[in-house]
């Protein structure tokens, strides 16, 4: 028998009331927030999960997964095949230069939910990840992107999303109001032509989904560059 999506309401209804979580290794409360994603994010994120029928999903920064439990929560209404592939390499040890520790409990918190089995985790950084899913010959219909939010970090997930996902794929990215998540975004719709399909911007987190274009975009002529 399957998780009921219910289930999984359950929890993440229960994680985002409390805004807290213990992880079992060490019995120690964690703020879920301002890390994890917030709830009008995440309703936006499952929508778009539904809506397009996505059946093969990725994620890069797993964290406490928030967005996890959303992403897999729609997962489950699209089709019992549905599969989930997520990327943090800081899942068990501590994030450099950052207080920030998970002691695995983003990982609780999916098995918790019932979802554990549709997730295949990676403790590895995305830019290790990506390229060897691409060697693989791997495709995804939807990717979300929530790791490394520096420029070069960003501007790779975007790049390997892009060829990773379908023609027409959607990438959702979080966090931008962040220069450097705009700025990668930006190259990808002037030089690739990506399509904005959503822009929030309530002030705090921002959120932007994109569509991306036909992949064949990846052997333009050299000579077709537009600033960004
Ligand atoms: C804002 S948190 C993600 C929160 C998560 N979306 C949630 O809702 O709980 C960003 C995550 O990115 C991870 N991260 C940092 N660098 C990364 C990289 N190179 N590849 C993948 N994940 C990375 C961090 O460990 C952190 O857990």
């Amino acid at each position: 028998m399957g998780t009921p999506p219910h289930r999984v309401r359950e929890v993440r209804d229960r994680l985002l009331a409390a805004g807290a979580v213990v992880a079992s290794a060490d019995g120690r409360l964690r703020d879920l927030f301002p890390v994890a994603i917030g709830a009008q994010e995440g309703f936006a994120l499952g929508e778009w999960v539904r809506r397009e029928g996505a059946l093969r999903t990725l994620e890069t920064g797993l964290g406490f997964g928030i967005s996890t439990l959303f992403i897999c929560e729609a997962l489950l209404e699209n089709g019992r095949e549905a599969r989930h592939v997520a990327a943090d390499p800081y899942q068990f040890s501590g994030l450099p230069h950052h207080r920030t520790t998970y002691r695995g409990v983003g990982l609780e918190i999916l098995e918790a939910a019932g979802v554990r089995h549709l997730v295949e985790f990676y403790s590895e950084e995305s830019q290790i990840v990506l390229p060897r899913l691409l060697a693989e010959g791997r495709q995804f219909d939807l990717a979300f992107l929530d790791g490394n939010h520096r420029f070069e970090g960003v501007f790779l997930d975007l790049i390997y999303s892009g060829r990773l996902l379908k023609a027409g794929g959607i990438v959702f990215a979080d966090d931008t109001q962040l220069l450097g998540v705009r700025r990668a975004i930006n190259f990808c719709v002037t030089n690739l032509g990506w399509i904005v399909e959503e822009d929030s911007s309530d002030g705090g987190d921002e959120w932007m989904v994109l569509r991306t274009g036909p992949t064949d975009v990846f052997h333009r002529d050299f000579t077709q560059f537009v600033e960004f």
